[in-house]
């Protein structure tokens, strides 16, 4: 695949991984993107994972033939990027790899005190590597999503590198190699920031902030498409979501239950803001569904709902995991809302809150529902009170 003329692609698709960095599920597979800049010196653009490293070199090789990569350019060392170093090294035993210190530290650590230390090039923000008309710029991006992370300028072909930012979950093969292609970015793309990057948006303000001087026409990350064709979408959303704003407009209802009296309650919620007009109502079991597509919900839309159980004095196991996913990303400016189930002593608001009180700028319904083991009339019409609350302010 062809980037630009002088840039292409030589990433591959992963269709055996179970977790994606051990946690996130990948329905699509996921991609591990790898480019080549061919100029007077060719340099090549981060390796993949170690599971696939004969591919890729293999991949490189078919390009290349016989010349031999001058540079390896290493934004991240996170292993899904860095696991083929040491073979690419061993394959090309006279190419440079340019990076961080930092990640040169951590490439002793991975690769057992081998550092390339007579092999390497150390850049730092604003440093320029030529290798023709191509003059790659580098742009410091810690932690987005580790703290070694620099990203890529090429003002020759007005490519932005980004590292991990921009990336979606999904392979090439299944989502499409550009945007053009991929019709659901934002929906795996959104999963993958909070999960992943989430606890950093202030990192990710600082980055855009250097990206808006840039002269931008094509972002390759190091996962998902190459985004081509309306940047200012892609940068909005990232903007969003590194400024903790809530994306869309609706009401989350992540739940937990264990008899299904709690879910019932849920379900009775979710149709009345329904029929009151509500512009979105998202329904999620966290004992279920998966976590990740909750804790993306969560940051997507103006307002949350818990329901959950009184359990061990405490709540029930799946919700303080989803609500410490939230804080441990910080969660904030935020509308929430309660209901509690306790069959002889509910506390479980009394717990939620308690875990979400250090969070910023948050508003909390009025309206609170206490089922004691099973929906009554009392509870049914604090339902009714809760539904008539949360849907008038989009009214
Ligand atoms: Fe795609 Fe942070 O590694």
């Amino acid at each position: 695949m062809f980037i630009t003329k002088d840039i292409q692609y030589v990433g591959v698709n992963d269709h055996q991984v179970d977790l994606f960095e051990g946690h996130y599920i990948v329905p699509e597979g996921m991609a591990y993107n790898s480019y080549v800049i061919s100029d007077g010196k060719v340099a090549v653009m981060d390796t993949v994972d170690a599971h696939f490293t004969d591919e890729w070199l293999g991949n490189i090789k078919g390009l290349l033939g016989d010349k031999a990569p001058d540079y390896l350019i290493v934004q991240h060392m996170e292993p899904d990027h860095s696991g083929s170093i040491k073979s690419f090294m061993d394959a090309y035993p006279d190419a440079t790899i340019v990076s961080s210190q930092k990640a040169f530290s951590m490439m002793a650590n991975f690769f057992e005190g081998e550092d390339f230390a007579d092999r390497r090039l150390v850049v730092k923000e604003g440093d320029t590597l030529e290798i023709g008309k191509h003059a790659l710029t580098f742009v410091a991006a810690p932690m987005v999503h580790w703290p070694e992370v620099i990203m890529t300028y090429d003002p020759a072909d007005k490519v932005l590198f980004a590292a991990d930012g921009f990336g979606r979950f999904g392979a090439l093969d299944v989502i499409g190699e550009n945007s053009k292609e991929d019709d659901d970015w934002a929906c795996e793309a959104r999963r993958y920031y909070f999960g992943i990057v989430g606890k950093y948006g202030m990192q990710v303000q600082a980055v855009l902030k250097k990206a808006a001087g840039l002269d931008i026409e094509k972002i390759c990350s190091l996962h998902g498409p190459v985004l081509v064709d309306d940047l200012g979408y892609y940068i909005g959303l990232y903007d969003t979501w590194s400024k903790y704003e809530s994306e869309s407009e609706g009401v989350v209802i992540a739940y937990t239950s264990v008899y299904g009296n709690t879910k019932k309650a849920v379900e009775l919620l979710a149709e009345k803001l329904e029929a009151k007009g509500v512009p979105a109502v998202e329904v999620t079991d966290l004992a279920r569904d998966d976590m990740a597509e909750a804790v993306e919900d969560a940051f997507r839309y103006d307002t949350v709902v818990f329901a959950t159980t009184t359990f061990n004095n405490d709540i029930f196991p799946f919700m303080k995991e989803f609500i410490n996913s939230l804080i441990e990303r910080n969660y904030q400016n935020k509308r929430l809302a309660f209901i509690e189930n306790g069959s002889w002593a509910p506390q479980a608001a009394k717990v939620m809150k308690g875990m979400l009180e250090g969070c910023k700028n948050m508003t909390y319904a009025e309206n609170e529902v206490r089922i004691v083991s099973a929906l009554n009339d009392e509870s049914r019409a604090k339902i009714e009170a809760l539904a008539e609350e949360l849907a008038s302010a989009y009214k």
